[in-house]
């Protein structure tokens, strides 16, 4: 009996050696179940604090991964051509794609109702006239194509090719015709306020780091169509 009770005595440590070793076993399956988890939070604020770096290699690089994956050129976007049986003239020189048209006469309408006059400026545009402004005019610039392409998009990646870009200038103010003071023009203040009733939007912004703010650009994103054409622009880098 004597030497029952010592054994007892003995069995007390074992026993919480063994309940020691069940709660590490414990915490190491909560460990397991939920590293998935952690690893996800982990790396996803991670990515959020090298994303928000203003410069660094490594931000260069996650830049640069975006950048291929959604094919961009020097900051632009491929564009298939439109096909030209969806082309419309809607005044000398000015075509566009047809399911934007009415839209954007009506635009122009309700403007003028308000004592505001859009002219429009440039409209569809082949890509082999895009290839010309591109190249031309960055050699007789004497620019380099990432300078050039500041303004002007490379061949096959301008909106414009897709007939649901419009360029707009004031027609009381021609001298701001593609000029970033067209910003301060009635026009373009009228547009800010009303254009989304149109479904227009703005493609260039000032935070644009590839391409120069164009206040006088605008794309119609009222129809399937162009809101498939445009969703991936609609992304942000
Ligand atoms: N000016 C714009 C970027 C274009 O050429 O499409
Ligand atoms: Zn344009």
């Amino acid at each position: 009996m004597e030497q029952n009770k010592d054994i007892n005595q003995f069995d007390i440590p074992l026993a919480k050696r063994t309940y020691l070793k069940n709660s590490n076993s414990i915490l190491f399956k909560k460990l397991l179940i939920f590293s998935p988890f952690l690893l996800l939070i982990f790396s996803m604020a991670t990515l959020r604090l090298i994303k928000n770096l203003d410069a660094g290699p490594l931000r260069n690089l996650i830049l640069q991964v975006d950048a291929n994956y959604d094919q961009r050129v020097l900051g632009h976007l491929p564009y298939d051509e439109i096909n030209k049986e969806k082309l419309v003239l809607i005044e000398p020189n000015i075509e566009v794609h047809i399911d934007m048209r009415d839209s954007l006469l009506k635009m122009r309408e309700e403007a003028k109702k308000d004592g505001i006059y859009l002219v429009f400026l440039s409209g569809y545009r082949s890509i082999n006239l895009q290839k010309d402004i591109f190249y031309t005019l960055k050699s007789r610039r004497n620019q380099e194509a990432a300078e050039r392409a500041r303004v002007s998009a490379p061949p096959g990646y301008s909106e414009h090719s897709t007939g649901f870009a419009i360029d707009i200038g004031d027609a009381t103010q021609r001298e701001t015709d593609f000029e970033t003071q067209f910003e301060n023009t009635q026009a373009f203040k009228w547009l800010i306020k009303n254009a989304a009733k149109f479904h227009f939007k703005l493609s260039f912004h000032k935070d644009n780091k590839y391409i120069d703010y164009e206040p006088w650009h605008w794309r119609y994103e009222g129809s399937i169509d162009a809101l498939k054409i445009f969703e991936r622009s609609n992304r942000k880098l």
